[in-house]
């Protein structure tokens, strides 16, 4: 079963301690919250004052997804937020290694996020550092986007690459963008361990049956 992690980008933002209950109510396992800064992607979402407090509507992990410039000038304060994994782009990073000690050294679980454009080969030197490796099946910045089938490929590169290195079960790998009941299952089949839903699970008219049917999908 894959961990399912809805992405409040799609909750509504005026309900969004209801939103939050829902999720708790459901068998989602982690909060997704997408943190956009206008620079690295065309796009301003919320940042920390809105994560700390659905923080403190739920005891499910908050998995933040930084879409920001200069990650590391605000990881301890996503900590202090109450970021429970911290998801860093590799296109943001010069000094990547870096940004990945420094989110452990916080206690965080360290992941990286690949834009479709960049290769699951780039990770080959640091993937035995990593907690996660995000796979974006969209370009980043915009929920309700098509779900680009080029990810399949980079799924399967992706787990063999994690397999030979004896890495199953330590180095996740999670799908964000355009992800639905119906493709979850290939995705599954690909090597995907945890599933990012925004439009599917918020738009749809009962979220908590579909979160049930994104959990059971194979
Ligand atoms: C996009 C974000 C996603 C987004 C997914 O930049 O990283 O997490 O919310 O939205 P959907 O599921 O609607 O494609
Ligand atoms: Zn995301």
């Amino acid at each position: 079963m894959a961990i399912i992690a809805p992405s409040l980008l799609a909750s509504n933002f005026l309900r969004l301690e209801e939103e939050c209950k829902m999720l708790n109510k459901s068998e989602a396992d982690w909060f997704h919250l997408d943190v956009m800064d206008g620079r690295f992607v065309p796009n301003i979402s919320f940042g920390m004052p809105v994560i700390e407090q659905i923080r403190k509507t739920t005891t499910k992990t908050c998995d933040v997804h930084l879409m920001i410039e200069e990650p590391e000038r605000y990881a301890e304060a996503f900590k202090k937020a109450g970021a429970d994994r911290l998801s860093v782009h590799y296109e943001a990073c010069r000094h990547l290694h870096r940004n990945v000690q420094q989110i452990k050294s916080l206690d965080m679980k360290a992941g990286v996020v690949l834009n479709p454009h960049t290769p699951v080969e780039f990770l080959s030197d640091i993937i035995q550092d990593l907690d996660l490796v995000l796979i974006m099946s969209v370009n980043p910045g915009f929920g309700g986007q098509v779900f680009i089938p080029h990810t399949y490929q980079k799924i399967r590169n992706l787990r063999r690459m994690i397999h030979e290195r004896g890495l199953d079960g330590h180095t996740l790998i999670q799908i964000d963008g355009g992800v639905t009941v119906e493709n979850a299952g290939t995705l599954i089949k690909a090597g995907a361990d945890v599933l990012v839903a925004g439009t599917t699970v918020f738009k749809s008219a009962d979220p908590i049956a579909t979160i049930k049917a994104l959990k059971n999908a194979d």
